[in-house]
């Protein structure tokens, strides 16, 4: 199982602070936001990572994460030259998967929870996460029938039809590369990881679980926030 975190993109909803430096490096109480990403993966067991970002900044990604060592990893990079979206990152990651398996992470998307069980049973298809939410039209959003099978996702609808989110974490087979190839881009111009997901839904090889751990996609003002002040109560509870 390889790891990619995904680290593009403008960010230009927390302009002006992404006016100076990339989302993902941004600090989250103690320490920059791509840390979380990256250390879920690495105690999930992953230690072979791909780091794609964007052309901005690059380099500071390089000064703070380089080789993995001292994290216990080894870290490799690919530049995304435009944000063409969540599924390109399968494209841009080819040579780096080769054969492999592969779980992906959003740079801004932190967690309080392990995969470690998820990542290391997982054989074939494709396993995403979805978590309870009050805003689910920010997100994928999943619906469920009666017997809690997945029947539908969709991309930030106007009329979610659950309070289930699509998280930032997602875990492919090696399928996923052709699959992605062959995506067409959304009205919004980007390649989806919603279509990556329905593609496996449709030949019945998508499983959905619900995760009750922590979760914030940090990409938003109040998200940002809130992020910050979990992780800064966390730490303090732990040294007292
Ligand atoms: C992306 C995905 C969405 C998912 C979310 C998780 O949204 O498109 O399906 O629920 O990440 O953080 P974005 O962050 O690009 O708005």
């Amino acid at each position: 199982m390889k790891g990619i975190v995904l680290a593009g993109g403008r960010a230009t909803r927390l302009r002006p602070l992404t006016k100076i430096t990339s989302k993902q490096l941004l600090p989250v109480y103690n320490k920059p936001m791509i840390y979380y990403p990256i250390e879920t993966l690495i105690k999930s067991g992953i230690k072979d990572i791909l780091i794609i970002i964007a052309p901005d900044y690059a380099g500071h990604f390089l000064n703070l994460l380089g080789s993995g060592k001292e994290l216990g990893a080894k870290f490799s990079y690919e530049v995304q030259d435009e944000p063409r979206g969540l599924a390109d990152a399968f494209r841009v990651g080819e040579n780096f998967i080769g054969d492999d398996n592969v779980t992906m992470i959003l740079g801004d998307n932190i967690f309080d929870f392990n995969f470690a069980q998820s990542i290391q049973s997982f054989t074939k298809g494709a396993k995403i996460f979805a978590k309870e939410v009050q805003d689910p039209n920010r997100f994928g959003v999943v619906e469920f029938d009666a017997n809690h099978k997945a029947i539908s996702i969709e991309e930030k609808p106007k009329q979610a039809k659950s309070n289930y989110a699509v998280t930032g974490i997602y875990i492919y087979d090696n399928g996923v590369v052709d699959i992605a190839k062959n995506i067409k881009p959304s009205d919004r111009g980007e390649i989806e990881i919603t279509d990556v997901n329905n593609e496996y839904l449709t030949r019945g090889e998508l499983s959905v679980d619900i995760i009750d751990g922590i979760w914030e996609d940090a990409g938003t003002f109040d998200s940002l926030l809130r992020a910050n002040n979990y992780w800064a109560e966390k730490s303090k509870a732990a040294s007292s």
